[in-house]
Protein backbone atom coordinates (compact mmCIF):
# COMPACT_ATOMS: atom_id res chain seq x y z
CA UNK A 1 0.00 0.00 0.00
CA UNK A 2 2.03 2.67 -1.15
CA UNK A 3 -1.02 5.67 -1.28
CA UNK A 4 -4.25 6.57 0.35
CA UNK A 5 -7.18 8.08 -2.42
CA UNK A 6 -9.43 10.54 -0.83
CA UNK A 7 -12.83 11.62 -2.38
CA UNK A 8 -14.10 15.44 -1.45
CA UNK A 9 -16.24 17.32 -3.33
CA UNK A 10 -16.39 14.63 -6.41
CA UNK A 11 -12.90 14.68 -7.25
CA UNK A 12 -9.66 12.16 -5.79
CA UNK A 13 -7.01 13.33 -4.30
CA UNK A 14 -3.96 10.82 -3.55
CA UNK A 15 -1.54 11.05 -0.52
CA UNK A 16 1.96 9.04 0.30
CA UNK A 17 1.52 6.07 2.73
CA UNK A 18 4.80 5.57 4.80
CA UNK A 19 5.21 2.26 6.57
CA UNK A 20 7.19 2.15 9.86
CA UNK A 21 10.03 -0.44 10.82
CA UNK A 22 6.99 -2.26 12.98
CA UNK A 23 5.12 -2.19 9.82
CA UNK A 24 2.85 0.90 11.63
CA UNK A 25 0.98 2.95 8.72
CA UNK A 26 1.02 6.62 8.09
CA UNK A 27 -0.85 8.79 5.78
CA UNK A 28 1.43 12.31 4.70
CA UNK A 29 -0.99 14.88 4.20
CA UNK A 30 1.26 17.94 4.65
CA UNK A 31 -0.21 18.56 1.32
CA UNK A 32 -3.73 17.97 1.87
CA UNK A 33 -4.88 21.61 2.08
CA UNK A 34 -2.84 22.56 -0.53
CA UNK A 35 -4.33 20.26 -2.88
CA UNK A 36 -8.15 20.49 -1.50
CA UNK A 37 -8.85 23.37 0.67
CA UNK A 38 -9.48 21.23 3.90
CA UNK A 39 -7.82 20.37 7.07
CA UNK A 40 -7.68 17.19 9.08
CA UNK A 41 -9.16 17.53 12.75
CA UNK A 42 -8.34 15.46 15.26
CA UNK A 43 -9.19 16.55 19.04
CA UNK A 44 -6.25 15.30 21.07
CA UNK A 45 -4.77 13.71 18.19
CA UNK A 46 -5.90 10.18 18.70
CA UNK A 47 -5.21 9.54 15.00
CA UNK A 48 -2.63 11.89 13.92
CA UNK A 49 1.33 11.79 14.28
CA UNK A 50 3.39 14.45 14.76
CA UNK A 51 6.54 13.06 13.27
CA UNK A 52 8.46 9.89 12.27
CA UNK A 53 10.70 8.67 15.77
CA UNK A 54 13.16 6.53 16.32
CA UNK A 55 13.73 6.40 20.00
CA UNK A 56 10.83 4.30 21.50
CA UNK A 57 8.26 2.22 20.42
CA UNK A 58 4.78 1.28 21.82
CA UNK A 59 2.87 -1.73 20.92
CA UNK A 60 -0.86 -0.41 22.74
CA UNK A 61 -2.58 -3.47 21.91
CA UNK A 62 0.35 -6.14 22.68
CA UNK A 63 1.33 -4.11 25.99
CA UNK A 64 4.59 -4.08 24.17
CA UNK A 65 7.27 -0.63 25.45
CA UNK A 66 11.05 -0.88 23.84
CA UNK A 67 13.64 1.88 24.32
CA UNK A 68 15.61 1.71 20.99
CA UNK A 69 14.46 -1.91 20.01
CA UNK A 70 15.25 -2.93 23.90
CA UNK A 71 12.06 -4.46 25.91
CA UNK A 72 11.23 -2.34 29.18
CA UNK A 73 11.43 -5.49 30.83
CA UNK A 74 14.99 -6.59 29.73
CA UNK A 75 16.11 -2.89 30.67
CA UNK A 76 14.24 -2.47 34.11
CA UNK A 77 15.87 -5.70 34.63
CA UNK A 78 19.21 -5.74 34.01
CA UNK A 79 20.72 -1.98 33.22
CA UNK A 80 20.64 0.94 34.93
CA UNK A 81 18.91 4.83 34.52
CA UNK A 82 22.72 6.78 34.06
CA UNK A 83 22.90 3.82 31.12
CA UNK A 84 18.71 3.93 29.58
CA UNK A 85 19.76 7.80 29.44
CA UNK A 86 22.75 7.55 27.11
CA UNK A 87 20.72 4.80 25.34
CA UNK A 88 17.49 7.27 24.58
CA UNK A 89 20.38 9.93 23.80
CA UNK A 90 22.48 8.52 21.36
CA UNK A 91 20.72 5.10 20.44
CA UNK A 92 23.31 2.54 21.50
CA UNK A 93 24.22 1.45 24.50
CA UNK A 94 27.34 2.65 25.76
CA UNK A 95 31.05 0.77 25.50
CA UNK A 96 32.74 0.83 28.36
CA UNK A 97 34.59 3.91 27.88
CA UNK A 98 31.33 5.49 26.88
CA UNK A 99 29.36 4.83 29.82
CA UNK A 100 32.60 5.90 32.45
CA UNK A 101 32.67 8.81 30.95
CA UNK A 102 29.30 9.75 30.70
CA UNK A 103 28.56 8.25 34.35
CA UNK A 104 32.30 10.77 35.54
CA UNK A 105 29.71 14.05 33.90
CA UNK A 106 27.15 13.44 35.69
CA UNK A 107 28.62 13.09 38.87
CA UNK A 108 30.62 15.92 38.18
CA UNK A 109 27.94 18.70 36.57
CA UNK A 110 25.82 17.79 39.93
CA UNK A 111 25.95 20.96 41.78
CA UNK A 112 23.99 24.00 41.17
CA UNK A 113 25.70 27.76 41.26
CA UNK A 114 25.50 28.53 44.50
CA UNK A 115 23.58 31.54 44.08
CA UNK A 116 20.96 29.46 42.65
CA UNK A 117 19.96 28.86 46.21
CA UNK A 118 18.87 32.16 46.87
CA UNK A 119 15.54 31.44 43.83
CA UNK A 120 14.40 29.03 46.77
CA UNK A 121 13.91 31.63 49.37
CA UNK A 122 11.29 33.36 47.56
CA UNK A 123 8.94 30.31 47.46
CA UNK A 124 6.62 29.83 50.26
CA UNK A 125 7.21 26.64 52.16
CA UNK A 126 4.08 24.58 50.77
CA UNK A 127 5.13 25.70 47.37
CA UNK A 128 4.66 22.69 44.91
CA UNK A 129 7.46 21.12 44.06
CA UNK A 130 6.74 20.67 40.77
CA UNK A 131 6.23 24.77 40.38
CA UNK A 132 9.64 25.11 41.77
CA UNK A 133 11.27 22.43 39.23
CA UNK A 134 9.68 24.22 36.43
CA UNK A 135 10.80 28.03 37.45
CA UNK A 136 14.93 26.25 38.33
CA UNK A 137 14.74 24.30 35.47
CA UNK A 138 13.92 27.04 33.20
CA UNK A 139 16.46 29.45 35.37
CA UNK A 140 18.95 27.28 34.65
CA UNK A 141 19.41 29.09 30.86
CA UNK A 142 20.28 32.24 33.01
CA UNK A 143 23.55 30.31 33.56
CA UNK A 144 24.36 28.77 30.49
CA UNK A 145 23.41 31.20 27.63
CA UNK A 146 25.96 29.30 25.35
CA UNK A 147 25.08 28.80 21.89
CA UNK A 148 22.73 25.63 21.31
CA UNK A 149 25.31 23.58 18.81
CA UNK A 150 28.45 24.03 20.76
CA UNK A 151 26.61 23.47 24.15
CA UNK A 152 24.06 20.51 23.15
CA UNK A 153 25.53 17.47 25.21
CA UNK A 154 26.86 19.78 27.29
CA UNK A 155 23.50 20.41 28.76
CA UNK A 156 22.10 17.20 28.55
CA UNK A 157 24.61 15.91 31.20
CA UNK A 158 23.84 19.79 33.57
CA UNK A 159 20.12 19.04 33.20
CA UNK A 160 20.29 15.28 33.95
CA UNK A 161 23.28 15.93 36.41
CA UNK A 162 21.21 18.91 38.08
CA UNK A 163 17.71 17.82 38.18
CA UNK A 164 18.25 15.78 40.72
CA UNK A 165 20.18 18.27 42.76
CA UNK A 166 17.25 21.08 41.83
CA UNK A 167 14.22 18.54 43.06
CA UNK A 168 16.55 17.33 46.57
CA UNK A 169 16.85 20.99 47.46
CA UNK A 170 12.61 21.36 47.22
CA UNK A 171 12.18 18.74 49.04
CA UNK A 172 14.31 20.12 51.93
CA UNK A 173 12.77 23.03 51.72
CA UNK A 174 9.77 22.07 51.92
CA UNK A 175 10.64 20.45 55.58
CA UNK A 176 12.85 23.21 56.40
CA UNK A 177 15.64 20.97 56.88
CA UNK A 178 19.73 22.26 55.58
CA UNK A 179 19.97 20.99 51.88
CA UNK A 180 22.67 18.63 51.03
CA UNK A 181 24.93 18.81 48.30
CA UNK A 182 25.43 16.37 45.71
CA UNK A 183 28.57 13.98 46.71
CA UNK A 184 31.51 12.63 43.80
CA UNK A 185 31.56 8.96 45.08
CA UNK A 186 27.86 8.26 44.94
CA UNK A 187 26.27 6.83 42.06
CA UNK A 188 23.53 8.99 40.55
CA UNK A 189 20.55 7.03 42.70
CA UNK A 190 22.52 6.80 45.59
CA UNK A 191 23.33 10.40 45.21
CA UNK A 192 19.76 11.46 44.95
CA UNK A 193 18.62 9.96 47.78
CA UNK A 194 21.76 10.89 49.91
CA UNK A 195 20.70 14.72 48.75
CA UNK A 196 17.28 13.91 50.02
CA UNK A 197 17.51 12.09 53.39
CA UNK A 198 20.72 12.99 54.93
CA UNK A 199 21.21 15.52 57.25
CA UNK A 200 24.06 16.89 58.84
CA UNK A 201 24.13 15.91 62.28
CA UNK A 202 23.76 11.98 60.93
CA UNK A 203 26.09 9.59 58.61
CA UNK A 204 23.33 8.32 56.06
CA UNK A 205 23.79 5.21 55.17
CA UNK A 206 21.93 4.54 51.50
CA UNK A 207 20.07 1.18 51.21
CA UNK A 208 21.04 -0.92 48.14
CA UNK A 209 17.27 -1.82 47.49
CA UNK A 210 16.34 1.85 47.55
CA UNK A 211 18.89 2.24 45.05
CA UNK A 212 17.78 -0.37 42.44
CA UNK A 213 13.75 0.15 42.88
CA UNK A 214 15.21 4.31 42.08
CA UNK A 215 16.63 2.80 39.11
CA UNK A 216 13.47 0.77 37.84
CA UNK A 217 11.27 3.47 38.53
CA UNK A 218 13.37 5.80 36.81
CA UNK A 219 14.21 3.62 34.09
CA UNK A 220 10.52 3.02 33.48
CA UNK A 221 9.60 6.41 33.35
CA UNK A 222 12.36 7.59 31.16
CA UNK A 223 10.57 7.81 27.02
CA UNK A 224 7.27 6.95 26.20
CA UNK A 225 7.06 8.64 22.67
CA UNK A 226 4.63 11.57 21.81
CA UNK A 227 2.67 11.45 25.14
CA UNK A 228 1.65 15.12 26.30
CA UNK A 229 4.21 16.54 28.03
CA UNK A 230 7.41 14.94 24.97
CA UNK A 231 5.30 16.62 22.80
CA UNK A 232 5.26 19.92 24.16
CA UNK A 233 9.01 19.51 24.83
CA UNK A 234 8.94 19.10 20.76
CA UNK A 235 6.06 21.74 20.39
CA UNK A 236 8.23 24.26 22.31
CA UNK A 237 11.87 23.06 20.79
CA UNK A 238 10.32 23.59 17.49
CA UNK A 239 10.19 27.30 17.61
CA UNK A 240 14.22 27.06 18.75
CA UNK A 241 13.90 28.12 22.33
CA UNK A 242 16.19 27.14 24.48
CA UNK A 243 16.52 23.21 25.67
CA UNK A 244 16.04 24.85 29.34
CA UNK A 245 13.01 26.37 28.26
CA UNK A 246 11.58 23.45 26.77
CA UNK A 247 12.04 20.81 29.41
CA UNK A 248 10.89 23.62 32.06
CA UNK A 249 7.10 23.08 29.29
CA UNK A 250 7.88 19.45 29.93
CA UNK A 251 7.11 19.47 33.04
CA UNK A 252 4.91 21.90 33.17
CA UNK A 253 2.89 19.76 30.98
CA UNK A 254 3.59 16.77 33.16
CA UNK A 255 2.41 18.00 36.28
CA UNK A 256 -1.58 17.71 34.88
CA UNK A 257 -3.76 15.14 36.65
CA UNK A 258 -4.39 13.42 33.74
CA UNK A 259 -0.72 12.60 33.13
CA UNK A 260 2.13 12.65 35.12
CA UNK A 261 0.17 14.30 38.11
CA UNK A 262 -1.58 11.01 38.22
CA UNK A 263 0.55 9.37 40.78
CA UNK A 264 -0.13 11.56 43.28
CA UNK A 265 -3.66 11.74 42.71
CA UNK A 266 -3.98 7.51 42.88
CA UNK A 267 -2.07 8.23 46.35
CA UNK A 268 -4.29 10.65 47.14
CA UNK A 269 -7.18 8.44 46.22
CA UNK A 270 -5.87 5.32 47.96
CA UNK A 271 -6.15 7.02 51.32
CA UNK A 272 -9.66 8.58 50.77
CA UNK A 273 -10.31 4.77 50.16
CA UNK A 274 -8.35 3.57 53.30
CA UNK A 275 -9.90 5.85 55.52
CA UNK A 276 -13.95 5.83 54.09
CA UNK A 277 -13.07 1.64 54.56
CA UNK A 278 -16.25 1.78 52.51
CA UNK A 279 -15.48 -1.14 50.13
CA UNK A 280 -14.37 -1.02 46.13
CA UNK A 281 -17.79 -1.05 44.47
CA UNK A 282 -18.94 2.23 45.37
CA UNK A 283 -15.42 3.95 43.73
CA UNK A 284 -16.01 2.20 41.19
CA UNK A 285 -19.76 3.17 40.21
CA UNK A 286 -18.85 6.76 40.95
CA UNK A 287 -16.01 5.97 38.16
CA UNK A 288 -18.75 5.01 35.87
CA UNK A 289 -21.07 7.84 36.62
CA UNK A 290 -21.03 10.53 34.06
CA UNK A 291 -22.26 12.66 36.49
CA UNK A 292 -19.41 12.31 39.11
CA UNK A 293 -16.33 13.69 38.23
CA UNK A 294 -13.97 11.26 39.83
CA UNK A 295 -12.18 9.17 38.20
CA UNK A 296 -9.98 5.95 38.58
CA UNK A 297 -6.79 8.04 38.97
CA UNK A 298 -4.21 5.08 37.41
CA UNK A 299 -6.42 3.52 35.27
CA UNK A 300 -6.71 3.98 31.08
CA UNK A 301 -4.25 5.04 28.65
CA UNK A 302 -4.50 6.43 25.62
CA UNK A 303 -2.19 3.92 23.74
CA UNK A 304 -2.22 0.49 25.93
CA UNK A 305 -5.66 -0.96 25.22
CA UNK A 306 -4.47 -3.80 27.50
CA UNK A 307 -1.95 -3.95 30.46
CA UNK A 308 0.81 -1.45 30.55
CA UNK A 309 4.02 -3.22 30.69
CA UNK A 310 5.00 -0.87 33.44
CA UNK A 311 2.38 -1.52 35.36
CA UNK A 312 2.80 -5.27 34.97
CA UNK A 313 6.34 -4.94 36.42
CA UNK A 314 5.81 -2.17 38.89
CA UNK A 315 2.61 -4.67 40.57
CA UNK A 316 5.49 -7.08 41.06
CA UNK A 317 7.96 -4.87 42.29
CA UNK A 318 6.20 -3.21 44.67
CA UNK A 319 6.11 -6.10 46.95
CA UNK A 320 9.14 -7.65 46.31
CA UNK A 321 10.61 -4.35 47.68
CA UNK A 322 8.28 -3.98 50.48
CA UNK A 323 8.76 -7.11 51.46
CA UNK A 324 12.85 -6.87 51.29
CA UNK A 325 12.31 -3.40 53.24
CA UNK A 326 10.04 -5.14 55.96
CA UNK A 327 7.49 -2.86 55.13
CA UNK A 328 3.37 -2.98 54.53
CA UNK A 329 1.66 -1.23 53.65
CA UNK A 330 -2.24 -1.28 53.03
CA UNK A 331 -2.91 1.48 50.14
CA UNK A 332 -1.19 -1.73 48.27
CA UNK A 333 -3.85 -4.28 48.67
CA UNK A 334 -6.30 -1.77 48.30
CA UNK A 335 -4.94 -1.20 44.93
CA UNK A 336 -4.57 -4.97 44.03
CA UNK A 337 -8.17 -5.20 45.08
CA UNK A 338 -9.39 -2.49 42.88
CA UNK A 339 -7.47 -3.29 39.86
CA UNK A 340 -9.17 -6.81 40.77
CA UNK A 341 -12.63 -5.31 41.38
CA UNK A 342 -12.24 -2.77 38.34
CA UNK A 343 -11.13 -5.32 35.52
CA UNK A 344 -14.10 -7.63 36.34
CA UNK A 345 -16.77 -4.87 35.57
CA UNK A 346 -17.57 -4.75 31.88
CA UNK A 347 -17.56 -0.73 32.28
CA UNK A 348 -13.77 -1.00 32.54
CA UNK A 349 -13.18 -3.78 30.29
CA UNK A 350 -15.15 -2.60 27.33
CA UNK A 351 -13.07 0.78 27.42
CA UNK A 352 -10.05 -1.38 27.68
CA UNK A 353 -9.14 0.66 30.83
CA UNK A 354 -6.31 -0.75 32.57
CA UNK A 355 -3.93 0.09 35.56
CA UNK A 356 -1.63 2.47 34.10
CA UNK A 357 2.42 3.22 35.06
CA UNK A 358 0.91 5.82 37.79
CA UNK A 359 -1.45 3.03 39.29
CA UNK A 360 1.50 1.71 41.64
CA UNK A 361 4.29 3.75 41.16
CA UNK A 362 3.27 5.91 44.31
CA UNK A 363 3.22 3.01 46.65
CA UNK A 364 6.23 2.38 46.08
CA UNK A 365 8.11 5.64 46.49
CA UNK A 366 6.01 6.07 49.47
CA UNK A 367 7.96 2.86 50.32
CA UNK A 368 11.20 4.88 50.03
CA UNK A 369 9.87 8.00 52.39
CA UNK A 370 9.27 9.97 49.13
CA UNK A 371 5.98 12.64 50.17
CA UNK A 372 3.47 12.13 48.18
CA UNK A 373 3.86 15.55 46.46
CA UNK A 374 6.88 14.73 45.31
CA UNK A 375 5.80 12.09 43.10
CA UNK A 376 5.69 13.50 40.19
CA UNK A 377 8.84 15.38 40.41
CA UNK A 378 9.79 11.56 40.51
CA UNK A 379 8.49 11.34 37.18
CA UNK A 380 10.10 14.00 35.58
CA UNK A 381 13.53 13.48 36.62
CA UNK A 382 12.79 9.90 35.07
CA UNK A 383 11.65 11.30 31.58
CA UNK A 384 14.16 13.92 30.89
CA UNK A 385 16.13 11.60 29.41
CA UNK A 386 13.00 10.98 26.70
CA UNK A 387 12.49 14.20 26.76
CA UNK A 388 15.84 15.40 25.76
CA UNK A 389 16.07 12.71 23.34
CA UNK A 390 13.20 13.78 21.61
CA UNK A 391 14.50 17.27 21.32
CA UNK A 392 17.77 16.09 20.59
CA UNK A 393 16.00 14.06 17.42
CA UNK A 394 14.05 17.27 16.68
CA UNK A 395 16.88 19.50 16.33
CA UNK A 396 19.23 17.21 14.22
CA UNK A 397 15.94 16.90 11.61
CA UNK A 398 16.69 19.31 9.15
CA UNK A 399 13.06 19.25 7.66
CA UNK A 400 11.36 20.15 10.93
CA UNK A 401 9.61 22.71 11.01
CA UNK A 402 7.79 24.84 13.74
CA UNK A 403 4.83 23.28 15.26
CA UNK A 404 1.99 25.15 14.06
CA UNK A 405 -1.51 23.05 13.53
CA UNK A 406 -4.61 24.63 12.17
CA UNK A 407 -8.11 25.15 13.22
CA UNK A 408 -11.27 25.27 12.01
CA UNK A 409 -13.24 28.65 12.63
CA UNK A 410 -17.00 28.47 14.34
CA UNK A 411 -16.99 32.00 15.72
CA UNK A 412 -18.86 34.84 14.77
CA UNK A 413 -19.14 36.05 11.01
CA UNK A 414 -18.14 39.54 10.04
CA UNK A 415 -20.36 42.25 11.56
CA UNK A 416 -20.24 45.81 12.33
CA UNK A 417 -18.26 47.75 15.40
CA UNK A 418 -20.77 49.42 17.46
CA UNK A 419 -19.43 52.08 19.46
CA UNK A 420 -20.66 52.09 23.58
CA UNK A 421 -22.89 54.88 22.97
CA UNK A 422 -25.00 53.13 20.53
CA UNK A 423 -24.87 49.44 22.43
CA UNK A 424 -27.89 50.06 24.47
C1 LIG B 1 0.40 8.94 31.88
O1 LIG B 1 0.42 9.29 26.93
C2 LIG B 1 1.27 8.66 27.69
O2 LIG B 1 2.04 7.89 27.25
C3 LIG B 1 1.17 9.04 29.17
C4 LIG B 1 2.05 8.23 30.12
C5 LIG B 1 3.52 8.45 29.86
O3 LIG B 1 4.32 7.57 30.21
O4 LIG B 1 3.86 9.58 29.40
O5 LIG B 1 1.74 6.85 30.00
C6 LIG B 1 1.83 8.63 31.58
O6 LIG B 1 0.00 10.07 31.77
C7 LIG B 1 -0.54 7.80 32.23
C8 LIG B 1 -2.02 8.27 32.42
C9 LIG B 1 -2.18 8.88 33.82
N1 LIG B 1 -3.51 9.45 33.98
C10 LIG B 1 -4.48 8.89 34.73
O7 LIG B 1 -4.36 7.81 35.31
C11 LIG B 1 -5.76 9.71 34.84
C12 LIG B 1 -7.00 8.80 34.69
N2 LIG B 1 -7.04 8.30 33.29
C13 LIG B 1 -7.73 9.11 32.36
O8 LIG B 1 -8.18 10.36 32.63
C14 LIG B 1 -7.62 8.67 30.90
O9 LIG B 1 -7.73 7.30 30.86
C15 LIG B 1 -6.39 9.13 30.14
C16 LIG B 1 -6.18 10.59 30.27
C17 LIG B 1 -5.18 8.41 30.63
C18 LIG B 1 -6.59 8.77 28.68
O10 LIG B 1 -7.57 9.61 28.19
P1 LIG B 1 -8.20 9.39 26.71
O11 LIG B 1 -7.35 8.49 25.89
O12 LIG B 1 -8.55 10.74 26.17
O13 LIG B 1 -9.48 8.56 26.99
P2 LIG B 1 -10.91 9.17 27.35
O14 LIG B 1 -10.78 10.17 28.44
O15 LIG B 1 -11.56 9.61 26.08
O16 LIG B 1 -11.69 7.89 27.97
C19 LIG B 1 -12.34 6.97 27.11
C20 LIG B 1 -13.52 6.46 27.93
C21 LIG B 1 -14.43 7.60 28.43
O17 LIG B 1 -15.72 7.03 28.64
P3 LIG B 1 -16.84 7.17 27.43
O18 LIG B 1 -16.92 8.65 27.07
O19 LIG B 1 -16.32 6.32 26.30
O20 LIG B 1 -18.11 6.66 28.05
O21 LIG B 1 -13.04 5.82 29.13
C22 LIG B 1 -13.47 6.56 30.27
C23 LIG B 1 -13.88 7.92 29.77
O22 LIG B 1 -14.86 8.49 30.64
N3 LIG B 1 -12.31 6.62 31.17
C24 LIG B 1 -12.38 6.48 32.50
C25 LIG B 1 -11.05 6.56 32.94
N4 LIG B 1 -10.22 6.76 31.91
C26 LIG B 1 -11.02 6.80 30.81
N5 LIG B 1 -13.43 6.27 33.33
C27 LIG B 1 -13.12 6.15 34.64
N6 LIG B 1 -11.87 6.22 35.16
C28 LIG B 1 -10.82 6.42 34.34
N7 LIG B 1 -9.58 6.48 34.84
Amino acid sequence: MTSARLHLDGQIHEFPVIHGTEDEVGIEIGQLRSQTGAITLDSGFTSTGACTSSITYIDGANGILRYRGYPIEQLAEESDFAEVAYLLLYGELPNAEQSAAFRADLTYHSMIHEDMKKFFEGFPPNAHPMAILSAMVASLSTYYPGTEKESRDANFVRLIAKIRTLAAYAYKKSIGQPTIYPRNDLSYGENFLHMMFAVPAEEYQVNPVMVKALNMLLILHADHEQNCSTATVRMVGSSRANIFAAISSGICALWGPLHGGANQKVLEMLEVMEKDGGGYQKWIDKAKDKNDEFRLMGFGHRVYKNFDPRATILRKMTGEVLEELGMEDPLLEIAKNLERVALEDSYFVERNLYPNVDFYSGILYRAMGIPTNMFTVMFAIGRLPGWLAHWKELREDESARIYRPRQIYTGPNERKYEPLAGRG
